[in-house]
């Protein structure tokens, strides 16, 4: 079968697209699959041949012509984080030519993405709960004295629509909220304002095959740093993630019951990570974001939690593969 692993994108989280392809590419099984890596940024979309020759893919049918000969692909698997790979924009696509694959699709990726409009569904649901928040656009008037009224110190600042910490801030004081919100204003239009809540920072991965949903071991995430930023999440060493965590039964399987009702609830296929705090103080456990494209580099999380879980990732991938082609 020929696979198209597409990856790049045009985000800050390039970089970390093209570790999780390499990491989808060694452990998909070629006697299986041709895989046709193609990377794909705002100008180009290209595949490089064993050769070094650069063939760019026809957009109207997603194909590649390549010796001559025209490549169709019979699945996608979709290996960007950021836009426009996780946020329904080549879900959409996709869905619009007709070819199957790995994610979740169009209008999912696209709500989870926007972390502001997710946290709105996600209350409204009532499994979890979501910390307070307010929505910000870099095109209307907004007031910190106002969003300070709302919500209690210490708060996070978030583009919207980003990942991997990029553009996000921990804030403490009054003074440090402006900066803050400028500053992730410079990756998205919209921010999202909420208020920090203490306790343990607990992630897990979980996907559909089969009717079946499999829910991987949790990893707690024990950050030496102010929060788990870009540094923590890809520096080696930094942060210690513990898979699967050190956590009571009870609240593990309260983990993999919300999990599950929120990939179900939110329509969601192949991979998704969803990350939690569970706040001690009270017990309550609240939901932090769903990730549709989590991860896949060697040390990434979910690859973690795949091994821990026993399984290898050639069969993981190939799970993925298959279920998105039924
Ligand atoms: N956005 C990064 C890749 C993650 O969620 O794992
Ligand atoms: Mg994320």
């Amino acid at each position: 079968k020929n696979i198209a692993l597409v990856a790049g994108g045009y985000s800050g989280e390039y970089v970390i697209s093209v570790q999780s392809a390499v990491t989808i590419e060694q452990n998909l099984d070629n006697e299986k699959y041709n895989v046709y890596k193609i990377i794909v940024t705002k100008d180009s979309w290209s595949y490089t041949g064993k050769d070094g020759v650069v063939t760019q893919v026809d957009k109207n049918d997603f194909s590649l012509t390549v010796n001559g000969e025209k490549i169709k692909f019979d699945a996608v698997f979709i290996g960007i984080h950021g836009t426009p790979g996780e946020d329904g924009r080549l879900q959409g696509y996709f869905e619009m030519l007709g070819i199957p694959f790995t994610s979740c699709g169009m209008v999912s990726s696209a709500l989870t993405f926007n972390k502001s409009y997710c946290n709105k569904v996600v209350a409204a649901l009532n499994v979890v709960k979501v910390s307070k928040s307010v929505h910000i656009f870099r095109d209307q008037p907004y007031n910190t004295g106002e969003i300070l009224e709302k919500l209690r110190l210490p708060v996070f600042v978030k583009p919207a629509e980003g990942g991997s910490s990029i553009g996000m801030s921990k804030v403490k004081t009054a003074e440090e909220l402006e900066p803050a919100i400028q500053k992730a204003f410079k990756e998205d239009s919209q921010v999202l304002v909420e208020e920090f809540i203490k306790g343990r920072e607990l992630t897990m991965g979980l996907f559909k095959a089969g009717g079946k949903l499999t829910t991987l071991p949790i990893t707690e995430i024990l950050s030496s740093k102010e929060f788990f930023d870009y540094e923590a999440k890809y520096t080696p060493g930094i942060t210690n993630e513990v898979t699967p965590a050190q956590i009571p039964d009870t609240l593990a399987s309260r983990i993999q019951q919300t999990a599950s009702a929120l990939y179900n609830q939110l329509n969601c296929r192949g991979i998704v990570r969803i990350d939690f705090i569970y706040e001690d103080a009270t017990g309550d456990l609240y939901f932090l974001e769903a990730n549709t494209m989590p991860g896949q580099s060697e040390n990434s999380l979910v690859p973690q939690q795949v091994r821990a879980a026993g399984m290898t990732l050639k069969d993981f991938y190939g799970t993925l593969l298959e279920e998105c082609m039924k």
